[in-house]
């Protein structure tokens, strides 16, 4: 990995944003840049009123604001103002509401986007605001959305505007991120949303620990698969085609051969599905596991379902369909075996291994899921016959 590589993260004030990106930029061991600590000293130096200065005025005043990173003690980055580490000043809930207001002016913003663009030039890092994913670094090699409750977003600044030792109230800070949040999704110039390709992580109900396991295992996810495709050897012949597992058919020419098909499905909330769709889940490649869990399931039903025969499988494989509506996974086995008896065992016992090695990879971030329709759904060879469900 040797080019520089950039991540983004966006969001709405209050969602824990600064200390993830600070967090995982260190175990990543990349820069940190914070731009929301750029538009608060501008807010803070130009003040309200720079909304009312003619654009050329504005244009030089922002130019005499030269931003740099610079590497601190431990590894940390500093944000530096005309060679000046940016200071605690910036971080009172007046700086924030002025950083919003200039963040509006079309100047201003263009002159910020520039000099972060230029921060960004060659350097690998975690780059975090409102617009990076959407305009800063619309080619970013991962990008993230956090989001989370507007109470629970009141809830943490307040708790941290107290550990600092400074008064605060908690409807007044509620207020606060409401009217932030109208005003920074609202704007007509790069408002607050998330990019197409981001990886949206609802922070609410989880702590940092967590959400940074998410975000690293989906840095991961992005950056390892480019160095895999690199390094594979052609013609690996235990990958399919597009990368999944498969295991080879060997008995096609045997004469008793039985097919038995079975389904499950599982039920998550949306953003749950959404992580395992981007393979953002912190346990890492929720499907693949869960292909390997329902074959090896498959081949081991006889030592669990006490009457069932030893079978030499020739074929088992998993199949699975991300549905919308209601947000679940649908999952189907297929066992296939030249043999005296059936394996519609087997296939009931691949979904339901396969459906629970799902909801072990995803219950770290939602405890409520439910496995159902558990089914048999094929079924051929056999004295009884073929079985096909309604
Ligand atoms: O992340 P923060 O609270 O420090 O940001 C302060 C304000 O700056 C935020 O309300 C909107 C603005 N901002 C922006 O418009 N674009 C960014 N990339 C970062 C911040």
């Amino acid at each position: 990995m040797s080019k520089a590589f950039v991540i983004t993260m966006d969001g709405p004030a209050g969602v824990g944003k600064s200390t993830l990106a600070r967090r995982l930029a260190a175990e990543l061991g990349i820069a940190y840049l914070d731009t929301g600590a750029m538009y608060r000293t501008l807010g803070l130096a130009l003040g309200a009123e720079a909304a009312d200065l003619p654009e050329e005025e504005l244009r030089r005043r922002c130019a005499a604001f030269a931003f740099s990173l610079r590497r601190g003690e431990g590894g940390s980055w500093i944000l530096c103002c005309c060679g000046r580490p940016v200071g605690e000043e910036i971080r009172t809930e007046r700086a924030g509401r002025l950083a919003s207001l200039v963040a509006r002016l079309p100047v201003l913003r263009s002159e910020l986007q520039k000099a972060q663009q230029e921060l960004g030039e060659g350097v690998s890092l975690v780059a975090e605001g409102r617009d990076m994913g959407t305009k800063v670094f619309p080619g970013a090699r991962r990008k993230f959305f956090l989001d989370a409750r507007p109470e629970v977003r009141a809830e943490r600044r307040f708790r941290e505007l107290l550990a600092r030792g400074l008064e605060a109230d908690f409807n007044t800070v509620l207020n606060d991120i409401v009217q932030r949040d109208e005003q920074d999704r609202g704007r007509a110039l790069d408002p607050l949303r998330p990019a197409p390709d981001a990886v949206l992580v609802d922070t609410s109900d989880l702590d940092p620990d967590a959400v940074l396991r998410v975000l690293l295992n989906s840095v991961h996810a992005a950056l390892g698969r480019d160095g895999l495709r690199h390094e594979a050897e052609p013609g690996f012949t235990h990958l399919a085609e597009d990368g999944s597992l498969r295991m080879v058919d060997v008995g096609g020419k045997l004469e008793t051969r039985r097919v038995a098909r079975a389904r499950a499905v599982v039920e998550m909330s949306a953003s749950t599905l959404d992580l395992l769709r981007r393979d953002a889940l912190p346990k890492g490649d929720v499907l693949a596991v869960a292909k390997v869990a329902g074959i090896m399931a498959a081949k081991r039903t006889w030592e669990l379902i006490p009457l069932c025969h030893p079978l030499a499988v020739n074929y088992a494989d998993i199949r699975f369909e991300i549905r919308d509506e209601p947000p679940s996974v649908l999952l189907e086995s297929e066992v296939r075996v030249s043999g005296r008896t059936g394996v519609e065992m087997e296939a009931l016992m691949a979904a339901q291994v396969a459906a629970a090695t799902i909801y072990d990879m995803a219950k770290a971030v939602q405890k409520d899921m439910v496995i159902r329709d558990v089914r048999l759904v094929y079924k051929s060879g056999g004295k009884s016959g073929d079985f096909r469900a309604e």
